[in-house]
């Protein structure tokens, strides 16, 4: 996660600064060697199942759990099923999010084949599915056919540099109406909504914020982020996914102990202040907001919504815009409700679930995210 010289400043102190040595420099400047390596191998593999998914795996989802397991056993077809072990139990305790993240990675699988020459037909829940868990049965069954009718997806051509952007946004920018028309223009079956109103921007801005204070206040929803840090390269590139730092700040952080997972749990710590400050730095800089509202809330919605998701993201990407979810007041658990019931009045008065809230900006292009490579992700080959 790249951090800017101010809150490198800001965190550390001038002290730590003067006192670093050479090799801290060096231990600074360290990169993950392999975390980044499969949004280089995406489309490398020519085998049409194998080069989609190399694509489909870059998706955006939840605290990057990557929740995905393949089944190829089957020629032509790619049964998808989600990993019991990457589901976030606290802060999605229905796993809607997880299945907004699966929705993610078959609309970028599809838009990948049609780049390809193939058509993708999805069957979501094909032996059914549970409301409230996601279960053993598989999240979807996509089949694969060479179709010289296909139209091949113009969105194709930003999945390498589509990012979520978590860092603040230039307040000096406004965003235009006009930029909000081509993310409507990209939706297809999700009610999309936007605004960059400056009234609508100042609650949004407000309400985000403490629903994050609430996030972080409940020891267990906190707790689930933080056993998902990945501090500094070594740890990034052990395990590719979860909620990355790494940059010259938190090499550094890492190497001299001051970020630890403890030390970010204890509120008293530096390490928590700062953490704190970091993630207001986001909500407080939205300069708008877009969201999508489905009329029911079932599996299939919620996997419309993700394909809707990864659309707008790519379609905001083309324009040159920044996006970063803001999903802590839609999440289900008894501490947000008076935050999830102010989110639903406001932007779903009329009835539905907002599935997805986010604020949009400008802001320099992050580093990709990290990602497992497609081999790991393969439970029959
Ligand atoms: C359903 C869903 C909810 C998300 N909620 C948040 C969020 O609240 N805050 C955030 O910073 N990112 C959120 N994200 C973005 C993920 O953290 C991001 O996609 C992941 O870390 C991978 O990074 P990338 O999108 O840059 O590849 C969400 C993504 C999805 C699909």
């Amino acid at each position: 996660m790249p951090t800017s010289r101010r809150k490198f400043i800001a965190l550390i102190g001038g002290g730590l600064i003067l006192a670093a040595s050479a090799s801290l420099a060096a231990i600074a400047t360290r990169q993950p060697r392999t975390a980044h390596l499969p949004w280089d191998m995406a489309g490398l593999d020519p085998e049409p199942r194998r080069r989609a998914l190399s694509f489909a795996l870059l998706s955006p989802n939840p605290h990057n759990r990557q929740p995905w397991l393949v089944d190829l056993s089957e020629p032509d077809a790619v049964v998808l099923y989600a990993d019991p072990d990457r589901l976030l139990p606290h802060t999605d305790p229905m796993s809607r999010q997880i299945t907004i993240g699966l929705g993610c990675f078959l609309e970028t699988l599809r838009i990948a084949a049609s780049h390809g020459g193939y058509r993708v037909d999805i069957t979501p829940f094909p032996d059914g599915e549970d409301p409230d868990r996601l279960d053993a049965r598989p999240v979807a069954r996509a089949v694969f056919t060479a179709d010289a009718a296909v139209t091949p997806d113009a969105l194709f051509a930003h999945i390498p540099t589509r990012r979520t952007t978590k860092d603040p946004f230039d307040t000096t920018r406004p965003v235009p109406d006009t930029a909000l028309a081509a993310l409507t223009a990209a939706v297809r079956s999700t009610r999309f909504g936007g605004s960059v109103a400056p009234g609508d921007i100042a609650d949004l801005r407000l309400l985000t914020h403490d629903a994050l204070t609430v996030e972080i206040e409940t020891p267990r929803t906190y707790k689930e982020s933080v056993d998902l840090f990945r501090i500094g390269r070594a740890e990034v590139d052990a395990n590719p996914d979860g909620i990355d730092f790494t940059g010259p700040l938190f090499e550094t952080l890492a190497a001299t102990g001051l970020m630890t997972r403890e030390s970010v749990l204890d509120p008293t710590s530096q390490a928590y202040k700062a953490g704190l400050d970091a993630v207001y730095a986001n909500t407080d800089t939205a300069m708008g907001h877009v969201w999508q509202v489905t009329e029911t809330n079932t599996r299939a919605d919620q996997i419309a919504t993700g394909a809707d998701w990864v659309r707008l993201n790519l379609a905001a990407t083309a324009e040159g815009l920044a996006l970063q979810p803001l999903s802590q007041c839609l999440q289900e658990y008894p501490e947000m409700a008076a935050y999830h019931a102010a989110i639903h009045a406001r932007l779903a008065a009329g009835g539905g679930t907002v599935q997805m809230l986010a604020r949009i900006g400008y802001a320099d292009l992050p580093s990709p995210s990290p990602r497992w490579p497609l081999e790991t992700r393969i439970i029959h080959a």
